[in-house]
């Protein structure tokens, strides 16, 4: 266990998992880095066959930080190292990623899914991606990965309008495979892993490759996204929206308009 990322395995596969409750599992620095770390590591260790990611029972993840946000919003710089170090390692991992989860999945919480090869929730689970709110960008590849996989209109709804997608409806729209109770989520996950774990690895990463694509692509997006997303963030906007969440309060927009300033 280090910052509140607890890394197990389970045969072959190596279990990483968000444990950090009391924030709603909510991604520091720290957290982005400890997973980096542990994602490289399992890609190096040939004893690996397969990364499985959970959050905590009743919460996935409540997306990156928002006290880190505010805390970025203040300086000019660029995103910080180990979140844009975990984030362009989604694309590029060459063994499989399997996600089991329950409970909310904000921002970066509900965009990683589009990174994993098979998703499996409970009735309670939730994708939302509320970036416009905060006054950010989509991120994480989701403004080509989403639309691909859900078509220009779904995508617009969920990333751009903000509209959560519950666990039937993200089932529908192909972006999780299976809805399981919460008691079962572990082992179902666990055992499909295990199953993936006993495929021969070199036709397995090779079906896996060609049935995800070209990375680069991806990639690039990414870093268009990135840079979008960093000039949001130090915007007016963006730290009121920050400052209304930590203060439990409803952000004032109204307060921009017409100063032609972000
Ligand atoms: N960053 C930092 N802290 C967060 C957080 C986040 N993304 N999400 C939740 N927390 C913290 C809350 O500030 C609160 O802390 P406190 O107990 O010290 O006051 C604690 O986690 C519990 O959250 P709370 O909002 O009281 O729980 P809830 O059940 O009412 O709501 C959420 C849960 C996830 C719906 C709500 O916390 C939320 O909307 N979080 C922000 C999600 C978000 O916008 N993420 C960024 C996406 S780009």
């Amino acid at each position: 266990m280090t910052d509140a990322i607890e890394i197990s395995r389970s045969g072959a596969a190596q279990v990483l998992r968000i444990v950090r409750p009391e924030k709603k599992n909510a991604l520091t620095q720290a957290m982005y880095r400890a997973l980096a770390d542990a994602i490289e590591t399992g890609e190096a260790d040939g004893s690996v066959a397969v990364h499985v990611l959970f959050g905590q029972p009743g919460i996935f993840s409540a997306g990156n930080d928002i006290g880190d946000f505010l805390a970025q919003a203040g300086g000019a710089g660029a995103l910080p190292r180990d979140v844009v170090r975990f984030i362009e390692l989604l694309p590029a991992v060459s063994k499989p990623l399997v996600a089991g989860a329950d409970g909310l999945a904000v921002g970066v919480g509900a965009t990683l899914l589009l990174h994993c090869d098979l998703v499996y929730v409970t009735p309670r689970t939730v994708l939302s991606t509320p970036f416009l709110d905060l006054g950010l960008v989509p991120e994480a590849g989701s403004s080509l990965l989403l639309p691909r996989r859900v078509g220009h209109v779904r995508a617009f709804e969920m990333l751009v309008l903000g509209e959560p997608f519950e666990a039937e409806r993200a089932r529908e729209a192909g972006l999780v495979n299976r809805i399981v109770a919460p008691e079962d989520l572990e082992a179902v996950v666990l055992a499909t892993a295990d199953r993936l774990a006993q495929k021969p690895p070199s036709a397995l990463a090779t079906a896996r490759r060609l049935l995800r694509g070209e990375s680069a692509e991806t990639m690039a997006r990414m870093r268009e996204e990135s840079e979008l997303f960093r000039s949001c963030l130090v915007s007016l906007e963006a730290r009121e929206a920050f400052q209304a969440f930590l203060e439990k309060r409803k952000p004032d927009f109204a307060k921009f308009r017409g100063s032609g300033t972000i």
